[in-house]
């Protein structure tokens, strides 16, 4: 039976997407075949699927980097017909057809059974969002980040990954600053946890190349001007999680914060997460770190016909949190 996938074409240079019916049979091969009830849209997927980032490796493909779903069959032992599954990274919708899709099928060592405290639509809120900045703060506190070192800065708050990651730092006793662009989210960041929302210029951050050490450590989503900043006023063995490059994907740095006071700068790959942390984090997600207020990271809700316009609003910053897609 055919179903509806989002299908992204290269056409001389130019990359277009549209929604299409497919077969399973044309599907990237894999071991699983899942039925997805709900996927998400990432940054990475507008940047794909508007050409405005070289994401595929392959074309056409169905786009979407994750999803949750109901395994449909298996070639694989360890998944069973009917298991609530989800796949996050790995290469979904950049080297293997994707998650915005009513079906995918993938290779089975890339298939997580959705953890105790998760259903498939919170396994979505979360998505790769939510799942990267519980990595952010497990690589921190694996290299002795503790809420009693001070506050931690979160910036591109109000995205995907800031709103998962203020949140999942509250819950876990850190003081919370988050850093918005947008004024207006900054009743949503405190019902988030965040102690204090600021903008960049409010933070008015120094330019020397060792400046007040004001913060404990930052989880960084933006890149540019403010990840540089926050590295000069990170204080005494505090981590930053570089994340993303909203703004802009340089940034600029002395050897001074990390050999005087041993700050420590740790990338973030949450597509090349190795899969016993992948599932170590998942299931660390359902015990301790889903957010009370997970619906409220919800800023939209869309069917698959209605995903185009999503990509165009995450480029230009006009949505807040998550956008879900309801694949049924
Ligand atoms: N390393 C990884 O594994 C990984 C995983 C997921 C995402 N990422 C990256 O992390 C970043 C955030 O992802 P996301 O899913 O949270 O995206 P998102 O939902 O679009 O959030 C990005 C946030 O960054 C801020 N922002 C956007 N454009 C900006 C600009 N030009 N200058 C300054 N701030 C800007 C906005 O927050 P405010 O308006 O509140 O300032 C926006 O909400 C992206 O760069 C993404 O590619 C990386």
């Amino acid at each position: 039976m055919s179903f509806l996938v989002c299908r992204v074409h290269r056409e001389d240079k130019s990359i277009y997407h549209q929604l299409e019916m497919m077969d399973e049979q044309q599907l990237s091969a894999g071991d699983v075949l899942i039925r997805i009830e709900y996927s998400g849209i990432n940054f990475k997927d507008a940047l794909g699927v508007t050409g405005k980032g070289k994401i595929y490796k392959l074309f056409p493909v169905n786009a979407g980097i994750d999803c949750a779903g109901i395994v449909e069959s298996s070639s694989d032992t360890r998944f069973e017909i009917g298991e609530k599954v989800l796949v996050n990274g790995c290469g979904l919708g950049e080297i293997q057809d994707g998650g915005l899709a009513q079906k995918v099928r993938v290779p089975a060592d890339w298939v997580i059974k959705i953890p105790e405290g998760l259903t498939s639509r919170t396994a979505m809120i979360l998505g790769t969002a939510g799942f990267t900045a519980a990595l952010a703060i497990d690589r921190m506190e694996q290299n002795d980040q503790t809420p009693e070192q001070g506050a931690i800065v979160v910036t591109g708050a109000s995205g995907g990954v800031g709103s998962f990651a203020v949140s999942m730092l509250s819950r876990l006793g850190y003081e919370v600053i988050a850093v918005s662009g947008r004024d207006e989210h900054s009743d949503y960041l405190k019902n988030m946890g965040a102690s204090k929302v600021v903008n960049m210029q409010q933070l008015a951050l120094g330019t020397r190349p060792l400046e007040e050490a004001r913060f404990a450590g930052a989880i960084d989503n933006v890149g540019g001007e403010l990840l540089s900043g926050l590295i000069r006023h990170t204080g005494l063995w505090g981590n930053i999680a570089c994340i993303g490059m909203a703004a802009d994907a340089n940034y600029q740095t002395t050897v001074f914060p990390l050999i005087l006071r041993g700050v420590s700068l740790l990338g973030i790959s949450s597509t090349n997460c190795p899969m016993p942390k992948r599932e170590r984090i998942w299931q660390r997600i359902g015990k301790e770190l889903l957010p009370n207020n997970t619906e409220l990271i919800v800023s939209q809700e869309v069917c698959l016909a209605d995903i185009s316009p999503c990509f165009y609003d995450i480029l230009a910053r006009r949505h807040r949190g998550r956008i879900l897609v309801n694949c049924e």
